[in-house]
């Protein structure tokens, strides 16, 4: 099995990811940063989770801000009133160990081995390559769910231009896709393209799953007009699975840091440029601009019945 980090923000979505990597990777810890939730509610959620889950691996505590920006409002509306639907007594506990020094560690420990699944802000990987760059080289590589490229009109779920994960840190996710890392970007064109819905969920035979997506699917449901829930974060886990089912594009990546169009991430394309190049000298990463969604939803609910 493949080894991995989760880097975690952990509302509903993120609970599915981690239900499926527990199934179908070796994951050698949990690291929680805010977004979705205040990074003391999802040290709690990691945990509250991966123990009604039966998993049991270790659980850190990371970045509590952006690199650069004010911290913005956690996003309740979307997850539920502790982040996991606000269905479980589930109160605060951030008490945990180091999530940037876990990284390091593991990083040093397992070179060339250990891949990095990023699924909230890009805060600890910069705060971890920041403090430790001999550990850029030896991460296998980096899979995170992030950012928006406008195919099928899939443009921002927060701002009309940005995506969740990128606009709270969009500092720390340009210099984590400008980085030496070798990174794999699953964003909003192929996640907004997999969904589940209740009966699919009720399906699993799953209370817990059931329970905390039950506020999420009305959210899609009310907010977004559709039925079913995008399974947005379980893509980097369905990409580790299987990559075959992606269609890459390779292209440098940046991230607008700041104006009206704040955590929106450009590709490069085609141009007749002939001024400056805000590409010049960035590493090419893998996007992942296509999916074949059904297979994609097929293994993972099959995953999960096992
Ligand atoms: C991303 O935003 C979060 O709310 C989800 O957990 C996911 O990581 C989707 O834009
Ligand atoms: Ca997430």
């Amino acid at each position: 099995m493949q080894k991995i980090i989760f880097d975690t923000d952990i509302g509903v979505d993120d609970a599915f990811a981690l239900a499926y990597a527990a199934k179908s990777m070796d994951i050698l810890g949990v690291t929680t940063v805010f977004g979705n939730v205040p990074v003391e509610q999802a040290v709690s959620n990691a945990r509250l989770f991966s123990q009604k889950i039966g998993l049991d691996v270790p659980i850190y505590r990371g970045s509590s801000r952006p690199l650069a920006l004010a911290p913005s409002a956690p996003a309740w509306d979307v997850h539920g009133a502790d982040g996991l639907g606000g269905v479980f007594d589930n109160p605060w506990n951030g008490a945990a160990d180091n999530a940037i020094h876990f990284i390091i560690n593991s990083v040093r420990a397992h070179p060339d081995e250990l891949t990095l699944v990023a699924i909230g802000p890009l805060t600890n990987i910069a705060l971890a390559i920041n403090q430790a760059p001999d550990i850029v080289p030896q991460i296998k590589q980096l899979v995170i769910m992030g950012g928006a490229f406008g195919t099928l009109g899939n443009s921002g779920n927060v701002t009309p231009f940005a995506e969740f994960n990128i606009w709270k840190d969009p500092h720390a996710a340009d210099q984590v896709l400008n980085s030496a890392l070798p990174v794999v970007v699953l964003p909003l064109d192929v996640t907004h393209r997999v969904r589940v819905s209740g009966d699919d969920i009720r399906a699993l035979r799953h209370p817990v799953l059931e329970a905390i997506s039950r506020s999420y699917l009305q959210y899609s449901l009310e907010k977004e007009g559709v039925e079913g829930m995008a399974l947005h974060d379980t893509l980097t886990i369905a990409w580790l699975n299987h990559p075959s089912w992606f269609g890459i594009t390779e292209s440098p990546v940046r991230v607008v840091t700041d104006g009206i169009s704040r955590g929106q991430t450009l590709r490069q394309l085609n141009s007749v440029a002939s001024c400056d190049d805000p590409f010049a000298g960035c590493r090419v990463q893998k996007l992942c601009l296509s999916v074949e969604a059904e297979k994609v939803k097929k293994h993972f609910l099959d995953t999960l019945r096992r």
